[in-house]
């Protein structure tokens, strides 16, 4: 049986420092040797939001020893991988090239292959690794940056169906959290919130629905929020429930009639596939219980398999990104030269066309 093959991963994209080992086994099967994430949290919480200056200088200083940390915990030395690969975008440029000349520093160093990955590639592929799904499957993407539905063909093979016109979904929760002044990250505040509140107290607009094409948006619903907030001065700790659980309820309304399109699109496109069709999802907002709830309930009624990798492999982490460097290795795809560029902008899906408001905040993933 031939030898697996052994790469190291490395993310910077956004403020999440992160480092893994993998191998992918003759058979396909991929194993997670070292992992370790460095979460800047605690650095830009004090700002509401990622600072990129800050995210890039913090990501300088932790690097090397997460590297060191990752081929420690798989009991390696860098002499021993086959390849490194790191995110060379979408994301903050700032902290796109510290991870990137590392990747290169360490390529020309040990004469290895480098892999520059597309940070949303690692997102689209990491279902692979966790559940060994087949081609082709629908992917929801929905993190502080991005809202994307996006089939997935085959490694460097992906269709965009939708994307936001204007904010993120994690962005929509942030923004809803900062309103009420529940505090940065918003999606876990507003969420505990709405535990205790009544989904139906507010009637909050579900944009897009109803719409042919797949697209979403999120910037009316945070203005709905200030105006149902404004309209409450002062506000009590129950009408801060009560919003969230509204809130929570119209991105569930809105996602399940926006995904429940792109089911049914992928039935009629694929309609004889052998295994059953699967809906995966990543990103921080994935995360959220009554969203997969949804999904789950939406899954069930259209057959398909609901897919949520564990939590710390939907949020930022470097192991979709070793995945993704070997599943490029596996499939014969070249590397990289050394003189590969990062990308700020970089769309999983290079054909589709622009929408109108979209990358307002292209820069996080
Ligand atoms: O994927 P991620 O960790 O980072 C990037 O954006 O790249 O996603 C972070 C986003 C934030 O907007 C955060 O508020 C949101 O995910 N989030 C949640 C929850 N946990 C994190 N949104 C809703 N419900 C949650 N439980
Ligand atoms: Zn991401």
């Amino acid at each position: 049986m031939s030898k697996p093959l052994r790469i190291l991963g490395i993310e910077t994209s956004c403020d999440e420092t992160a480092a893994a080992v993998l191998a992918r086994h003759a058979d396909g099967r991929g194993e997670i040797l070292g992992e370790v994430v460095f979460s800047q949290l605690d650095e830009h919480s004090l700002y509401g939001g990622v600072v990129p200056e800050i995210a890039a200088r913090a990501h300088v200083e932790a690097l090397d020893g997460l590297i060191a940390e990752a081929l420690s915990r798989a009991n390696m030395s860098l002499s021993e991988v086959d390849a490194i690969a790191a995110t060379a975008g979408p994301g903050l440029i700032g902290g796109l090239i510290v991870g990137l000349m590392t990747g290169k520093a360490l390529a020309r160093a040990t004469g290895k292959p480098l892999y520059a990955v597309n940070h949303l590639e690692g997102h689209a592929l990491t279902a692979r690794l966790t559940d060994h799904l087949e081609f082709p499957f629908l992917m929801l993407l929905v993190s502080g940056g991005h809202t994307q539905l996006v089939l997935v063909k085959g490694v460097g093979d992906y269709e965009r169906w939708g994307t936001t016109i204007d904010d993120a979904l994690g962005e929509a929760f942030d923004k809803t959290a900062k309103l009420l002044g529940l505090g940065y990250p918003g999606g876990p505040a507003v969420e505990a919130a709405a535990l205790h509140g009544n989904p139906e107290r507010f009637v909050f607009p579900r944009p897009m629905v109803g719409e042919a094409r797949l697209d979403f948006s999120f910037s009316g619903l945070k203005t709905a929020v200030r105006q149902a907030a404004e309209g409450l001065q002062p506000v009590s700790d129950q009408d801060i429930a009560d919003i969230c659980a509204s809130f929570q309820r119209a991105v569930s309304r809105t996602l399940s009639e926006r995904i429940g399109r792109g089911l049914k699109r992928f039935q009629t496109q694929f309609p004889g596939l052998s295994q059953r069709p699967a809906l995966v999802v990543a990103g921080g907002v994935a995360a959220n219980k009554v969203l997969r709830q949804t999904l789950t309930e939406l899954c069930d009624k259209h057959r398909f398999d609901f897919v949520a990798p564990p939590i710390r492999l939907c949020t930022d982490n470097a192991v979709m990104i070793a995945w993704a460097g070997l599943e490029r290795m596996a499939a014969g795809l070249p590397a990289d030269s050394l003189d590969v560029a990062p990308r700020s902008r970089w769309p999983l899906d290079e054909d589709a066309k622009a929408v109108v408001g979209y990358g307002k905040r292209g820069a996080k993933a």
